[in-house]
């Protein structure tokens, strides 16, 4: 059976973007795979989060992941910093990984754009962390969104490297992975790029906002004048709005609202009207869990401490056979 591994940063609250990217992936993939799916709270630490939220954010994406459906029975749910082999891993993946080739890493150069007082060493060797874990458990399908389809190469080009090094073939190739071929990137709310965390409260629609938030984040969503001839191609901000349609309402919400577009006939409040509802619709079982889910501390221990088990016993048979292909042998 193929293994699956796939992470999500111990940020904050889970946004569309997260689930329709990944999460509902992981999803449907624990049935059908050898699944590892986990908080990557190391990757998070990058941007020096005090320890109160830290902690606060690990449990939030915890308690997300089980409200959306994932089975500690059916796959291996764990805290990245519970599997201290990652970290070993890493070490040695970072050998394999030059400067040059980090520095050009797209979500690099954004993140030092974007911040450049804090441009530290793990933000540059963020991706060799990825390639160490996804490599530790051996994973060949990692379910992420169209914003890590680079990091995957990188995975890829490090494992590579490691193999033509020490002449074996232990690591095999890791590929970004989404169900319908074409990785998702889920638009924001502003008119302009992806749903992130980082981009403002109002840009995201989180699994974890009431209806009312929600209605009043997408009836404020940017939009224009309207069309003004018939068959026009949507301008950027319009089309993120039927590209969020199209992953959350039925099909034919989606082709009545693009032949009102169409035929000029459009109102942007209706067509917001419909797509808040389905947003709301959408997220409603997931929402209704989180709350006591979140009260349930027995649980999450529970579930946290089962997945470092597993999780270890899988890395640790790694950094066993990665230390003596490297050479670190017992006299
Ligand atoms: P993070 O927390 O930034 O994102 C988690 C997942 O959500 C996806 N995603 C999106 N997908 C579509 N549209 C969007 N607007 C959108 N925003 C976020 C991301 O692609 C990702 O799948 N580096 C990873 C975390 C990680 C990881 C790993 C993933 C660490 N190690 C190993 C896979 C394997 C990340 O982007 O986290």
């Amino acid at each position: 059976m193929e293994t699956v591994v796939s992470g999500i940063r111990s940020t904050g609250k889970l946004h569309l973007g997260n689930y329709y990217g990944a999460v509902n992936n992981f999803v449907k993939m624990q049935n059908e795979y050898n699944c590892f799916f986990f908080i990557a709270d190391y990757h998070s630490l990058t941007t020096h989060p005090t320890p109160q939220d830290l902690h606060g954010n690990i449990k939030q994406v915890l308690v997300e992941y089980l409200a959306a459906g994932l089975d500690p029975e059916k796959t291996t749910l764990y805290i990245q910093s519970d599997v201290p082999e990652i970290a070993e891993l890493y070490l040695y993946m970072n050998m394999n990984a030059y400067v040059g080739e980090l520095e050009r890493s797209a979500s690099f150069k954004d993140k030092i754009r974007a911040n450049p007082n804090n441009v530290n060493a793990g933000l540059l060797t963020y991706p060799v962390l990825m390639a160490a874990d996804i490599l530790i458990h051996h994973a060949t399908k990692v379910p992420v969104g169209k914003d890590q389809e680079q990091h995957l190469e990188m995975s890829r080009t490090f494992g590579n490297r490691f193999n033509h090094l020490y002449q074996t073939e232990y690591f095999r190739e890791p590929y970004a992975f989404n169900y319908t071929n074409d990785l998702i990137k889920i638009p924001g709310l502003d008119g302009k790029g992806k749903m992130g965390k980082s981009e403002g409260e109002m840009n995201a629609v989180y699994l974890s906002d009431s209806p009312e938030t929600i209605r009043k984040k997408v009836m404020r969503a940017v939009t224009d004048a309207g069309p003004t001839q018939e068959n026009q191609e949507k301008p950027q901000e319009i089309q993120n709005l039927f590209d969020l349609m199209k992953v959350v309402s039925p099909a034919d919400t989606l082709s009545h609202f693009d032949d009102l577009y169409a035929k000029c006939q459009i109102r942007y409040g209706d067509f917001k009207k419909a797509l808040a509802e389905d947003m709301i619709i959408a997220t409603q079982p997931i929402r209704e869990k989180i709350e006591d889910i979140s009260k349930d501390s027995k649980l999450l221990r529970q579930v946290a401490k089962h997945g470092a088990i597993k999780a270890r016993e899988s890395a640790q048979k790694t950094i066993k056979e990665v230390r003596e292909i490297i050479g670190f042998k017992s006299f």
